[in-house]
């Protein structure tokens, strides 16, 4: 009986199978072909969406993983978040990272691939310098580094203000002094050395610089403290930066008054003379460059450029963060806005840009090399700042907002604008000079 059942059970599979063919062979099959994917495009495509969002220009990162982390972490979290990430490897890379000729800079008698620098204050400690020349910077400035560790101010001193994307920090210098960031740079150079024995730059890659940049102890010597850092540095650098323009440290920005200025830097260049049997390439002493503040009167910034040319200084670098509050540009309101501290961003261009069309006004007789920084986001704020005269850019606030594909994007705009007017970076340097 079971036999018989089964027999039929399978009599009638075989007529159901002998439908579903005559079945089969009616439906027009090309058609569900077309409409579903073979698991090899699945798989393509798979493929192709991970390596999307593994690469640094990806959207995923400024439109997914910024904000959740600013979402998830107060400001300062953030940037130890950050600086964590790119220490152990844990950011998305640049698959492809070429940078057009059309980018290249002469300065300093080398040639920088890209005018796309890291500002100082990023990496504080000289822990990420690779990370970010593998995100397309093409100069990268650690610091601000003062003798002797100090904490810097009480927290909260760091805020946001993304509807602007800006933010007010106060840090105040937190360092961990001269002797730990050197035990990071000596590392560093000792593990890149036996690879590139060859090497003249401390950034150990072609086309690129590493900038340090000095500050001094809250309570340090205002002269003593820069000299230290000259010649502790000195060695590791492609380029000293001399900081007198944190608003965070108490009469830090007096010493851009003229009569200190000159002084200090004097001091400086005396001090970097001096370094000739301590350098990877004897033949070449790293440039010095002062950094100064936006919030300068047209005199001030006269008497600047002044000493710059007295002491015989090699750049100079506008600007820092600023003091004032644009309120009525700044779509944010409330008591954050009124954090002490100094504003950085995109609010900042316009303050910055103009003081430095100043600061070129008064520096283009010279071989000064100027160096724009405050609220670049974009291609076209870095040639904002190239046409006033700069001859490469920084920035910082920029980068936290939308993250690691940044440099890469601006790198790729102003290649398409150049390309399109038929010009190189090095040829619209200036260009709106009267
Ligand atoms: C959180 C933070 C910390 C900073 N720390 C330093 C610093 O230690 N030394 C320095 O010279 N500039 C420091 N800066 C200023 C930046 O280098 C840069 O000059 C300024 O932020 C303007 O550029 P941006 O608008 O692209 O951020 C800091 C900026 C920020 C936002």
């Amino acid at each position: 009986m079971f036999a018989r059942s089964a027999r039929a059970f399978s009599k009638s599979k075989v007529n159901t199978n002998a439908n579903f063919r005559r079945f089969a062979s009616t439906t027009p099959k090309p058609k569900v072909k077309g409409i579903l994917p073979s698991p090899t495009t699945l798989l393509v495509v798979a493929i192709g969406a991970g390596l999307y969002s593994l690469d640094a220009r990806s959207a995923i990162n400024e439109y997914v993983w910024c904000p959740l982390i600013r979402q998830t972490t107060s400001a300062e979290g953030g940037h130890k978040l950050g600086i964590s990430l790119l220490r152990n490897g844990l950011y998305p890379r640049l698959f492809v990272d070429y940078d057009d000729p059309v980018l290249q800079v002469d300065v300093f008698g080398k040639t920088l691939n890209n005018p796309i620098g890291m500002a100082a204050g990023f990496d504080k400690e000289g822990v990420v310098i690779d990370p970010l020349y593998n995100l397309g910077f093409g100069y990268v400035e650690i610091g601000s580094v003062t003798p002797l560790p100090q904490p810097g101010n009480p927290q909260p001193r760091f805020f946001r203000l993304p509807q602007d994307d800006a933010v007010i920090n106060r840090y105040g210098f937190n360092s961990s002094g001269h002797w730990n960031v050197l035990g990071h740079l000596r590392v560093r150079f000792e593990s890149l050395l036996p690879k590139h024995p060859q090497a003249v730059d401390n950034s150990f890659r072609e086309g690129k610089l590493l900038g340090i940049n000095l500050g001094k102890n809250k309570t340090g010597d205002e002269v003593e403290d820069y000299l230290k850092g000259v010649d502790q540095f000195g060695p590791y650098a492609d380029t000293l930066v001399i900081n007198v323009s944190s608003p965070n440290t108490p009469g830090l920005r007096d010493l851009q008054s003229e009569s200190k200025l000159t002084n200090l830097l004097t001091a400086v260049v005396k001090q970097r003379d001096q370094l000739a049997g301590k350098l990877l390439d004897p033949s070449v002493k790293p440039p010095v460059l002062v950094k100064v503040a936006p919030d300068l009167t047209e005199p001030e910034i006269e008497s600047i450029a002044k000493s710059a040319k007295d002491a015989k200084i090699d750049g100079i670098i506008m600007s820092n963060t600023t003091v004032q509050r644009p309120v009525d540009k700044l779509i944010t309101q409330g008591a954050v806005v009124n954090e002490t501290g100094g504003l950085s961003g995109k609010p900042l261009k316009e303050i910055a840009l103009a003081s430095f069309k100043l600061l070129r006004k008064y520096t283009k007789d010279s071989d000064l090399v100027l160096v724009g920084c405050g609220g670049i986001d974009s291609g076209k704020d870095a040639l904002d700042y190239a046409r006033a005269g700069a001859s490469f850019v920084q920035l910082y606030t920029g980068f936290a907002y939308k993250g690691p594909g940044l440099p890469r994007k601006i790198k790729d705009e102003i290649t398409q604008t150049l390309k399109a007017e038929g010009k190189t970076w090095k040829e619209i340097v200036g260009s709106d000079d009267p």
